[in-house]
């Protein structure tokens, strides 16, 4: 199935995946990049559920956001990547002696494997009520709430554009009730147009709004997060 074709040095193969009766060419390059990605293989040596966490800590190595004793909401977090570099960087497990310990809520629609230091719920964020039950779990403000929910592609560009939009204007409306003075917004976006209204919004809000593609974002993706900082209340 997998066969390495490079004839040089151990570093440098390339794993190339044949086309299979019954796969999709569509899965074959999935397969194919998935194998020579960089991000998928540190994500395994460094034991994250996924690529994912790479983006965050991009960003929080950017923004400075995940300190000890931050209080964070993570939407859309499965399988978990975002909450497992959260739980670290803010000190949930109180690993850091001499630090102050925070904490790390996660929601989902899917259901997640437990993360020690993490308290994870199944939940629909865009279903009636949604938010007053994260709020009801939280039990106080929040210093981080970010958002990496998308909704499964309908291949429709604009359609999935549309739709990312509206789970990451719940996201910020959710944000503006729960974050405290001086908090930060994090949310995944896709370039397309109706984003401008979005960063309106923010900017209303926030002290400082900005758009940025880490890294570790596919270069060939439109996704891109933003961030704002500085939560007026
Ligand atoms: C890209 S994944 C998140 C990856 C995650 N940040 C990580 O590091 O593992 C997007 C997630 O958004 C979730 N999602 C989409 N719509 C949602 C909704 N309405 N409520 C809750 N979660 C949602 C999906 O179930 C999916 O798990």
């Amino acid at each position: 199935m997998a066969k390495n074709t490079s004839g040089r040095g151990q570093r440098d193969l390339k794993v190339k995946v044949k086309t299979a009766r019954g796969r999709k060419l569509s899965s074959t390059r999935w397969l194919q990049r998935q194998l020579n990605d960089p991000y998928v293989k540190r994500a395994k040596a460094e034991g994250y559920r996924g690529r994912a966490a790479f983006k965050i800590l991009e960003l929080d190595d950017k923004f400075r956001f995940l300190v000890p004793g931050a209080r964070v909401v993570d939407l859309g977090c499965a399988p978990g990547g975002w909450c497992q570099v959260a739980v670290k960087r803010v000190n949930a497990l109180g690993e850091k002696k001499g630090k102050a310990v925070g904490s790390v809520l996660g929601v989902d629609l899917q259901e997640v494997e437990p993360i020690p230091g993490a308290e994870i719920h199944q939940l629909d964020f865009m279903s009636e009520g949604a938010d007053d039950k994260v709020k009801e779990w939280l039990g106080g403000k929040a210093d981080v709430v970010m958002s990496d929910m998308a909704a499964a592609s309908s291949g429709h560009k604009q359609t999935d554009h549309l739709r990312i939009i509206a789970l990451c204007e719940a996201a910020a409306y959710f944000a503006f009730d729960v974050l405290d003075e001086g908090g930060t917004f994090v949310a995944k976006v896709l370039a397309g147009g109706a984003e401008g209204e979005l960063q309106k919004l923010l900017k209303q809000k926030f002290a400082k709004v900005q758009n940025v593609k880490p890294p570790a974002s596919r270069a060939d993706s439109s996704e891109k997060f933003v961030v704002a900082t500085g939560f007026r209340g």
